[in-house]
């Protein structure tokens, strides 16, 4: 059943109808859609472009097929195949249910409008909903922080042992990443925030309608300022993909190292038996296939990005069908980080840190080579000079077989004569820890 019957002689080719249609998937955008029937009706009353009485019944009904919806009474899937839209299907049902009077809803707005009013509606709803489940992953990491204080292990620039540091301080990286996530979420929530609801096609309507009051009654800051815009502006979803491409990456870097500090060669961790897979094959296997596919999946939401930006460029103004594909690019989007944050949540919380396994990683490839040279510049070495020293005493060590550590004192005096045994305390690990611990937050007033 379609919208628009009146000039065609032909039915629809069903095949084509397969292909054009979206309720299959869009049927998920009801309780948006029917918010904002419900608006739009309230205001037609208001301004007596339909009676309040008319207004009135087509709320009433709007929420009792709102309800059926969602008790399950009406069973969307069943009508797969049979309606074009969302939109079509629920204007249909309520023409079903209260006769002409339903017919007068779609008065001064058309489904380009409506259809830009509940992607909105939706993101603004899944901001949230993710914002929340970022918090939750962000709790997660906060336990691990405050429990690993003591907990070292080296940091790596090009995955090269670097310098020591802490678990605490390494997860508290990720804290501040997912931070920065939901202050984006909320960033692109605040640009979206007007209401395109009056742009009708692309042109406005002649109808006398009142676009702030709309806005305000769905909670958006004001009307959208340009007709033709509202309804060709895909900008809010693009960007709300690309938080979303963002959280996702952020996730796959965190996967990514699970799963080489989970390994059998460097073993920094555990990944409980609930978060790992086995093999079919060989039976001494245990893979860590939940972080894998964390990693994995970032693919689709990059994908839904990128799809979805070739979708829109170059697209002629106003409306036009393309824009549809936004849908199913972001739902999938959507769910994907979703679950992927819940996941990554559940398997963070059970992971065991293997403290021994971390300190003996400490104990070569020089991590506390630049505390040395430190070092070696309080006692008047210039850094850079420092810095040439401290690499030729590591040869030197690497002859030796031994570490700075062990590298006697009578040697270092060979390299700057007046250090002592001081030296030793500088350069021990928990002493390059601490040392730092002190200077690398500063909180200011
Ligand atoms: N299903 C359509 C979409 O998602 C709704 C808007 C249809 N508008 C139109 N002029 N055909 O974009």
């Amino acid at each position: 059943m379609t919208q628009w019957g009146g000039r065609f002689n032909e039915k629809p080719n069903k095949e084509a109808f397969d292909f054009n249609e979206s309720f299959s998937f869009d049927k998920r955008l009801y309780k948006e859609d029917i918010e904002g029937s419900i608006a739009h009706a309230t205001m037609l009353g208001e301004k007596k472009i339909i009676t309040i009485k008319e207004a009135n019944l087509i709320i009433k009904n709007l929420k009792k097929i709102q309800k059926d919806i969602s008790t399950s009474k009406i069973k969307l899937e069943k009508y797969i195949g049979k309606y074009e839209d969302i939109h079509s299907f629920i204007e249909a049902e309520l023409i079903k249910r209260i006769g002409d009077t339903g017919k007068k809803l779609h008065t001064a707005r058309s489904r380009n409008d409506q259809v830009a009013l509940d992607m909105k509606l939706f993101i603004r709803r899944k901001i949230f909903r993710t914002a929340v489940n970022l918090m939750g992953l962000i709790r997660g990491i906060n336990y691990i922080i405050a429990n690993n204080n003591d907990t070292y292990v080296p940091g790596f620039t090009h995955m090269q042992k670097a310098q020591p540091t802490t678990i605490s301080a390494h997860y508290d990286t990720f804290r501040v990443m997912f931070l920065r996530d939901i202050r984006r979420l909320f960033d692109c929530k605040d640009r979206m925030n007007e209401c395109p609801l009056g742009a009708g096609a692309f042109n406005g309507t002649g109808f006398n309608i009142d676009r702030e009051y709309v806005s305000e009654l769905l909670l958006f800051e004001k009307p959208t300022e340009n007709y033709q815009d509202s309804v060709s502006d895909r900008d809010f979803v693009l960007e709300f993909l690309f938080d979303l491409t963002l959280i996702q990456l952020h996730l796959s870097r965190i996967a990514e190292e699970i799963i080489i500090w989970n390994s059998n060669d460097y073993s920094y961790i555990r990944i409980k038996d609930e978060y790992q897979t086995g093999s079919s094959m060989m039976p001494q296997k245990k893979n860590p296939d939940i972080a894998e596919l964390i990693r994995g999946k970032s693919g689709r939401v990059f994908g839904a990005l990128s799809s979805l930006c070739i979708t829109m460029k170059a697209l002629p103004f106003a409306y036009n069908k393309d824009m549809q594909e936004d849908k199913e690019l972001t739902f999938d989007a959507i769910d994907t980080t979703n679950d992927c944050i819940r996941m990554m949540n559940k398997m963070l919380r059970t992971i065991e840190f293997n403290k021994d396994r971390m300190k003996q990683a400490l104990l070569d490839g020089f991590v506390n080579a630049t505390d040395l040279a430190d070092y070696f510049v309080k006692k008047g070495v210039p850094f850079r000079k420092a810095h040439e020293i401290v690499g030729k005493i590591i040869l030197e060590c690497e002859k030796r077989k031994c570490t700075l550590e062990d590298f006697p004192l009578e040697e270092y005096k060979k390299y700057v004569k007046n250090v002592n045994k001081g030296l030793y305390k500088e350069i021990q690990i928990e002493n390059c820890i601490k040392k730092r611990k002190k200077k690398n937050v500063t909180r200011t007033k």
